[in-house]
């Protein structure tokens, strides 16, 4: 995975980031996940934002600050004109921060997952999305 993730950076100057703690309590350059950016891959037409955490950096909104970041990133530096978001429709935690960082979702857009088999409980997906913000 590290390797693909290399080739996508090396390729297109953005790739999901690995996630470091920093700050005057915690500067300690602990992984804590990785959170970026894609360029649009099948099944989807767009920009995809995404994220994983170790399970220790849950709960404390490192998620949500490295998301934000990786939009601000993506808006001043690359010209989409929206991001999307996808998750199984039961991650309400990822759901959560979708919502967080401003985006929508978009009911009509529910979809099954093709690299996820039929009997997968995880092929339900959805999809949220923002905007480029008006500058
Ligand atoms: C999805 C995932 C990143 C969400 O993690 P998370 O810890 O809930 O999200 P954040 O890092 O934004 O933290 C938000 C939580 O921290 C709390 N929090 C504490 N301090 C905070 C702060 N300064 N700012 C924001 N939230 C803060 C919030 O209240 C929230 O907790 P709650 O859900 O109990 O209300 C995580 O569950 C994960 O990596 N899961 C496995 C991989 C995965 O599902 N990836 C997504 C696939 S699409």
């Amino acid at each position: 995975m590290i390797d693909r993730m290399m080739a996508m950076q090396t390729e297109h100057g953005h790739t999901f980031w690995v996630m470091e703690r920093r700050g005057e309590r915690h500067g300690d350059g602990q992984f804590l996940g990785m959170c970026g950016f894609c360029p649009p891959r099948a099944p989807l037409a767009e920009y995809e934002i995404g994220w994983r955490l170790a399970r220790a950096a849950w709960g404390q909104g490192f998620g949500t600050e490295s998301a934000r970041a990786v939009l601000d990133w993506a808006w001043a530096h690359r010209t989409m004109p929206t991001i999307v978001a996808i998750t199984t429709r039961e991650n309400a935690k990822s759901r959560a921060l979708m919502e967080r960082i401003g985006m929508a979702y978009a009911p009509h857009e529910d979809f099954d997952h093709p690299a996820l088999l039929e009997t997968d409980r995880l092929r339900p997906h959805v999809l949220y999305r923002i905007a480029r913000p008006k500058s």
